[in-house]
């Protein structure tokens, strides 16, 4: 297929020429309680919203209507654990009997339309009944990712103020276990907000204690609900209510509660599930995020659903769970046409097995199409997995705020040729650009900062929650008329976009999205530390790392490696194992211009062992000789 083949122009064409006819076309796969009074109303919310005045349910439309309409026995879900070995899966009438169920418990505990859930829990199905229990009855789940710390928990949790916490006993990672109920006690006790129940799945790996009166046993309720033969009726919403909020990394400590709504969210990932990924309903797709990220939100859960096909969930890691061959074994087990992951997994599976040779003991004849996205797919990475596998490997760029692909190759509208680097062009709805910091348009090829022309599709966020002044301030402040996507790159005389890198402190480890602000809270926090900065350096393995340099203060009695180790502890404590937070560096102190801005530039280009040049402006030019002193000490770059 190539560019004049693809009905890709043509889509994005009408797009552009008729927003509403376009999503009003789009909307029709989907089920509504009462149509939009308006596709578009530019009069509601911050920049507008879709779908005004429509009702719908999310779950309805993921669950009940392929149940209603023929699917019920097909698969809704696979639950694939590389950890334990077992495999389970649910047919969309018996997902749709648990979701019923859980619905029904959560009313018990006065869940209502508009009420938060916090749902902290690892890899397992019955995290996917939680959110889908969440939509049934109007509630607004927040999923917080396994990985963070009791700290990052509470922050959540006083955000959200939830009225119920769903957890689990305990998750599973390489070689040990996460206990996850002593992270959840010391989060809710860090909270000022109190959750007026949890709901605690006992896993058998490890089970846990449950603190009387406020504890529950969630299967002993399932038993008991089901018995009782309770269920709960889908509670119809507008499509602009929420349907979830996903905390996300900001600039500051504080992260951003990005708002999805019910009807925009529907429409966006239905429309992408064939137009994007190809995959129709009925058929396997496999998306081997966690469910605690934006990507295992929408295409482990929402997205597969609402197309009738079947979703497969993993518990497990591309690499020692128990070989490089995990991916394939998958592939193969559950016959799935189209996979969906990160670049750093692929850089794992291509370290441990250089020649892909495990890819030949499976048969992957179903398997079609390979996405990547979640940071850059570097193009040797790319390059590797395209020889490996002998199949398309599709790039594609998205964020947490805009909850699906803003740039990518359409496969279900036909393959556009692919150019390694680039995750090819804009999703109709998306009007990309590059500008300069007067917002002018950058020429072909010059980098700027991407921005998104308002208003963004459906499906993107229409604010943060409860924090409408941040949202604009963050977002639509610095480029008036647009969105900032705080990624820098250019555009080619193809209009392929090129994203090369953040324009702010977000730095992306392992797929993962964290902010070095975040960590220089928690390393200045530290009763040693007078001075810091966090900066990301290039990984083989998860693309980039953090590395926290610090200054001690006078007098200060212990050794610098006793003051970093601690550092380290603090950082994993504060925040989470998912900080990837494993380099301190002592340094006398940090090379500044003469205002006072940390040299972070130079500082990065040192520890990545590129070439650098003095800064004219620079206070004193030792400070970087000092830097490069301990760089060397560490064994970190060339400098
Ligand atoms: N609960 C608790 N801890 C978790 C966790 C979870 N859900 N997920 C990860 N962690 C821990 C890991 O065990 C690890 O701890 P350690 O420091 O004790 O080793 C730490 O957090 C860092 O995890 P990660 O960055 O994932 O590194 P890893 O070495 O365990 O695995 C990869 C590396 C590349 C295999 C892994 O990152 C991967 O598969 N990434 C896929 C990317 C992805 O899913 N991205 C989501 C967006 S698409
Ligand atoms: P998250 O919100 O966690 O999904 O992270 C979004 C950020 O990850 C983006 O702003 C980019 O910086 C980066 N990112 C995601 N996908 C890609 C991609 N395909 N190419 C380049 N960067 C990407």
């Amino acid at each position: 297929m190539d560019a004049t083949t693809s009905r890709y122009a043509e889509t994005y064409a009408q797009a552009l020429r008729d927003p509403e006819g376009f999503w009003a076309e789009a909307a029709r796969a989907i089920d509504w309680y009462e149509p939009a009074k308006k596709v578009f109303d530019a009069s509601q919310g911050i920049y507008g919203r879709w779908y005004a005045g429509a009702v719908c349910n999310t779950c309805y439309n993921a669950l009940d209507r392929h149940v209603a309409n023929g699917r019920a026995n097909q698969t809704a879900l696979i639950h694939d654990s590389a950890f334990t070995g077992l495999v389970s899966s649910y047919s969309y009438a018996e997902l749709l009997a648990e979701v019923k169920t859980l619905a029904a418990v959560l009313q018990d505990f006065g869940v209502g339309k508009g009420d938060r859930v916090i749902i902290y829990m690892p890899m397992v199905a019955e995290a996917i009944m939680g959110m889908l229990a969440c939509a049934r009855i109007g509630a607004v789940h927040s999923v917080v990712f396994g990985g963070f710390a009791a700290k990052e928990l509470a922050t959540r949790i006083d955000d959200s103020a939830p009225k119920v916490i769903l957890s689990a006993s305990c998750g599973l990672e390489p070689g040990r276990i996460v206990h996850y109920k002593p992270l959840l006690d010391d989060a809710i006790k860090l909270a000022k907000a109190k959750p007026a129940a949890c709901l605690i799945l006992q896993r058998p790996q490890a089970p846990c204690d449950l603190i009387a009166g406020r504890d529950h046993d969630w299967m002993e309720l399932r038993g008991k609900a089901r018995a009782a033969g309770r269920s709960a009726d889908c509670v119809p919403v507008l499509a602009t209510d929420p349907l979830y909020i996903l905390y996300t990394s900001g600039t500051t400590g504080i992260p951003k509660g990005v708002v999805r709504d019910n009807g925009g969210h529907m429409v966006a990932l239905h429309w992408s599930m064939f137009n994007l990924y190809g995959v129709k309903p009925g058929e396997v797709w496999w998306c081997g995020s966690d469910i605690g990220w934006v990507v295992g939100h929408s295409y482990i859960v929402y997205g597969p659903l609402l197309q009738g096909a079947t979703s497969v969930m993993y518990e497990g890691k591309p690499v020692g769970t128990p070989d490089a061959g995990a991916f394939w074994r998958v592939i193969s087990q559950h016959g799935v046409v189209a996979f969906f992951t990160a670049p750093t997994a692929f850089r794992a599976i291509k370290k441990e097995d250089p020649d892909g040779k495990l890819i030949g003991n499976y048969d992957l004849s179903k398997f079609r199409t390979l996405f990547l996205a979640g940071e850059r797919a570097d193009p040797p990475t790319l390059e590797w997995a395209e020889q490996k596998l002998k199949r398309p490997v599709i790039d594609h760029w998205w964020q947490t705020e805009t909850g699906w692909c803003i740039a990518g190759n359409p496969v279900g509208l036909g393959q556009l040729p692919v150019k390694h680097g680039s995750p090819s062009v804009p999703m109709p709805g998306y009007i990309v650009d590059v500008v300069d910091e007067a917002t002018k348009p950058v020429k072909t090829g010059a980098m700027g900062s991407i921005v998104i022309k308002l208003p963004m599709p459906p499906g993107c966020l229409p604010t943060l929650w409860q924090n409408d002044a941040r949202f604009k301030e963050a977002y639509l402040t610095e480029f008036p008329g647009y969105y900032k996507t705080s990624d820098a790159g250019y555009k080619d005389e193809d209009g392929y976009v090129f994203v090369m890198g953040r324009t702010d402190d977000i730095i992306n480890v392992a797929g993962h999205r964290l902010s070095t602000g975040g960590m220089e809270e928690v390393l200045a926090s530290h009763p040693d530390v007078a001075e810091c900065a966090v900066l990301g350096i290039a990984d083989q393995l998860k693309g980039e790392v953090p590395c926290g340099f610090v200054v001690l203060k006078a007098g200060v009695t212990k050794s610098p490696a006793e003051v970093e180790r601690e550092i380290v502890a603090l950082v994993r404590d504060k925040i989470g194992p998912v900080a990837a937070f494993k380099l301190a560096i002592t340094v006398p102190r940090l090379p500044k211009t003469r205002s006072g801005k940390i040299l972070r530039g130079t500082i990065k280009k040192m520890a990545d062992g590129e070439a650098w040049t003095m800064p004219a402006t620079i206070e004193d030019p030792k400070a970087l000789d000092e830097i490069g002193a301990a760089l060397k000490e560490k064994g970190v770059g060339r400098a």
